[in-house]
């Protein structure tokens, strides 16, 4: 049964937490935060902690204001919210051309209120992949109670690694045009400046399509981006995730 009282929120508040650690982990949570003098470091290294007491803490209000979904769609005049995530979800289903037999992975599903719409709707299977416990108890209890828990499971998230981190080597230092090297001389400074040159030499004879400097100036642009948000610490292309089936089948909930 959906829990969406103010008494269920009430109840489920902290999730997995024991209610009197609810206090202190809400302290914990805040405190990792530069508004209460948190810090990146400590933030970027409890990460597992951080999410945890997160999805722990706002799931209950989650529900309640939001219903088994946790997303956004478009919305049409007329059409209240749930209408409108359903039809989301709808939407996604039939654009992925789900039909029953096949097998979908949902990452990062929540509770499954879209797992669950969505395998309804087109009868397909569909296994939700989550890093909170809280959340996919919730799940199976909601699974079992609208009988989908035959076709219907979730897996927890083992670790998330982001392998940049361990890198003997940055993995932006090809992209580095501050850096010189010989063997990726192309992306360096001068490198990247040779190719600007060339390209626009290639488009000028027409032997390069009209465009192809505007290609190549809007990549570097993207390079150079790509290299500012891994040494401001908030982007990484090699994040690993790492789940595993459940060894035996667990009894539902
Ligand atoms: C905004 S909620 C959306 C949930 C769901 N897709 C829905 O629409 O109802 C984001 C979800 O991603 C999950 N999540 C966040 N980081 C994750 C990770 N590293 N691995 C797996 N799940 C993750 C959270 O636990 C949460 O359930």
């Amino acid at each position: 049964m959906s829990k969406t009282s103010a008494l269920d929120l009430a109840s489920g508040l902290g999730g997995k937490i024991r209610k009197e650690q609810v206090k202190s982990a809400v302290d914990q949570y805040e405190n990792y935060h530069e508004i209460y003098g948190g810090e990146v470091e400590s933030r970027t290294s409890n990460y597992a902690d951080l999410a945890n007491k997160y999805y722990d803490l706002v799931t209950s209000f989650y529900e309640y204001g939001w219903g088994e979904s946790f997303h956004f769609g478009s919305r049409w005049q007329g059409e209240t919210l749930r209408e409108s995530l359903k039809r989301h979800e709808h939407f996604l289903a039939l654009q992925l051309g789900l039909k029953k037999g096949m097998k979908v992975l949902d990452v990062g599903c929540g509770i499954g209120g879209p797992l669950r719409e969505i395998a309804r709707f087109s009868s397909a299977s569909v296994t939700g992949l989550n890093n909170n416990a809280y959340q996919i108890s919730r799940g199976k209890e909601l699974n079992f109670s609208v009988g989908l828990s035959e076709t219907c499971n979730f897996v927890k998230v083992v670790s998330v690694k982001d392998l940049a981190e361990n890198s003997p080597l940055p993995w932006y230092l090809p992209l580095d045009s501050s850096q010189f090297s010989l063997n990726g001389f192309r992306l360096t400074r001068v490198g990247r400046f040779i190719t600007h040159i060339l390209v626009k030499t290639l488009e000028c004879l027409h032997v390069a399509p009209q465009g192809s400097l505007r290609v190549s100036n809007f990549l570097e642009t993207a390079a150079d981006g790509l290299v500012k948000g891994a040494k401001e610490g908030i982007f990484t292309p090699i994040f690993f995730v790492l789940a595993r089936k459940p060894l035996d089948k667990q009894p539902e909930i």
